[in-house]
């Protein structure tokens, strides 16, 4: 059985886009699916100093090994002033300097979500310029905007919405296997 690891860009305790990222994998069939929390992998504030000082840290090692693991990855960004979570960026940093294929060219399903309108769009555009030269074979992406109005109570209320994930987790699905 394939193996996909979901995270969400974000250390929030009540993270919206980990209960975005735990209701998509919810729904892929007959995978084994891994909701991890980056709270799991604490790193110290990366800089190329530090770096030659110390250890590589057990958390991005922890990390590398769960993306060696699984076949493909969910992930949902939490937006912070139009970029990534200082967290998931740290994190990023850390795991480049082991592979710069950080994503081991994989199918990766991209989606961003936020209270506001844009629900995320300018860290989505960012990821998606990215990603694709760290080794990410982006299957489909998707911002889902005013979190809140849109789900509730674990589900998401949007036909709209419902609609375009389920075409996405398709696609991610055809990709995996
Ligand atoms: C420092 C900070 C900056 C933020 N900047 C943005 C932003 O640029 N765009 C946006 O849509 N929401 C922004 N927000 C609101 C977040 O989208 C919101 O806190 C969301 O819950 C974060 O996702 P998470 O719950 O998964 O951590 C910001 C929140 C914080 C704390």
């Amino acid at each position: 059985m394939k193996r996909v690891l979901a995270f969400a860009g974000s250390t929030s305790s009540t993270s919206i886009n980990k209960q975005l990222v735990s209701y998509t994998a919810n729904q892929l069939k007959n995978v084994d699916s891994n909701v991890i929390d980056l709270n799991d992998f604490k790193v110290p504030v990366f800089s190329e100093d530090l770096e030659k000082e110390i250890a590589y840290p057990e958390g991005a090692t922890k990390f590398n090994e769960l993306l060696d693991n699984h076949d493909g990855f969910i992930i949902s960004l939490a937006e912070h002033n139009g970029s990534y979570a200082a967290a998931f960026k740290n994190l990023f940093d850390w795991v480049s300097r082991k592979d710069r294929e950080v994503f081991r060219n994989k199918p990766v399903l991209l989606m961003t979500t936020s209270p506001g309108a844009r629900g995320g769009a300018t860290v989505l555009a960012s990821a998606l310029g990215t990603f694709p030269h760290m080794g990410a074979n982006i299957t489909g992406s998707l911002s889902f905007p005013k979190f809140y109005d849109n789900f509730k109570e674990g589900v998401i209320l949007n036909e709209e919405f419902i609609e375009n994930l389920s075409k996405e987790i398709t696609e991610f699905e055809k990709a995996l296997n």
